[in-house]
């Protein structure tokens, strides 16, 4: 991953490239992070006035500290190269990251890689700088996940397609991120966990995709706390009333931010006593060790992120 401190993705709305009206208006949403798609959201015939509609809102918008990604079309179309250089050359300065779908192996995210750098160092932009998000949207590509996590410095994020995903792999169902019915188990356990266990091994951030259903902000919230229950960061939003949910679902809880910040304090006490030796300690009737204070960071961590 090549930033220090992990951009913030607890919501990630869509927005289709070729919509100026929803370009200006994610502006003033209060979303993580932005995605500006010239993939499935721009039909063929509008692809090449969305990239130019994309470089403006990226090079004139104000995108306070959101994250600003374009989801560019995967490298099976025609559109790809054009899609990158458009783009990078046209907005590259405001653009922290380019999101490839559709990824089935590493060849795909080296090739990417390659092409950025090559419009970094023509226009004169900083090399490494723009990062890559890895969209795994069917069966080869989640066999070849560790791989594809691997493939270059430039990865920040393994993004799970469920729609794709869910027609490549002939689930029955036409509601995308809902159970099928007839299996009486998490049909995503596996998939979600593939994912979670490649981008944490390789240090990046693990984010579930879209829930279609946006009339429904009850399935909209289970879904997304079974990911973030498991770990994942953050999750597509597609409608502005998903964004809050996702905000606070992908946030630790007051009760769990304050009982994470009081291990960490009585920790850090035990061992300054200690003379910085690491060993358990009880607070209240539990014991805590080094493991325990190595949870308390993550939830921690994500409560100051969240401003809590
Ligand atoms: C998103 O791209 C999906 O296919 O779910
Ligand atoms: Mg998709």
């Amino acid at each position: 991953m090549n930033t220090e401190q992990p951009r913030p993705r607890r919501s990630c709305l869509a927005v289709p490239g070729s919509n100026p009206r929803f370009l200006e208006k994610a502006q003033h949403l209060p979303a993580d992070q932005v995605f500006l798609d010239l993939e499935d959201a721009c039909a063929p015939l509008v692809k090449e006035s969305a990239r130019h509609a994309v470089v403006e809102a990226l090079n004139e918008g104000d995108w306070g500290g959101r994250t600003r990604v374009v989801r560019v079309n995967d490298w099976t179309t025609h559109w790809t190269y054009r899609d990158v250089i458009t783009v990078v050359e046209g907005a590259g300065a405001h653009l922290d990251c380019l999101m490839l779908p559709k990824v089935r192996d590493a060849r795909q995210i080296e090739a990417l890689d390659l092409l950025l750098t090559q419009i970094e160092k023509t226009m004169g932009l900083p090399v490494g700088r723009i990062g890559i998000e890895a969209q795994i949207e069917d069966a080869r590509g989640l066999l070849n996940v560790d791989a594809i996590a691997a493939a270059s410095p430039r990865m920040e994020t393994i993004v799970f397609g469920p729609a794709d995903f869910m027609a490549s792999i002939a689930m029955k169902t036409l509601v995308v991120g809902e159970q099928p019915p007839g299996y009486p188990a998490d049909a995503y356990h596996y998939v979600l966990m593939r994912i979670l266990m490649a981008a944490r091994a390789h240090g990046l951030q693990a984010i579930d995709g879209p829930y279609l259903q946006i009339r429904n902000p009850e399935g909209f919230r289970e879904t997304a706390t079974r990911s973030a229950a498991l770990g994942f960061d953050g999750k597509w939003v597609l409608h502005p009333d998903q964004i809050e949910a996702a905000n606070e679902v992908f946030s630790p809880g007051q009760e769990d931010y304050d009982r994470a910040e009081l291990i960490l304090d009585a920790y850090a006490h035990v061992t300054s006593r200690e003379g910085g030796a690491k060993g358990a300690a009880m607070l209240g009737d539990e014991m805590i060790d080094e493991a325990s204070r190595k949870m308390a960071l993550v939830v921690a961590g994500k409560g100051r992120a969240a401003g809590l």
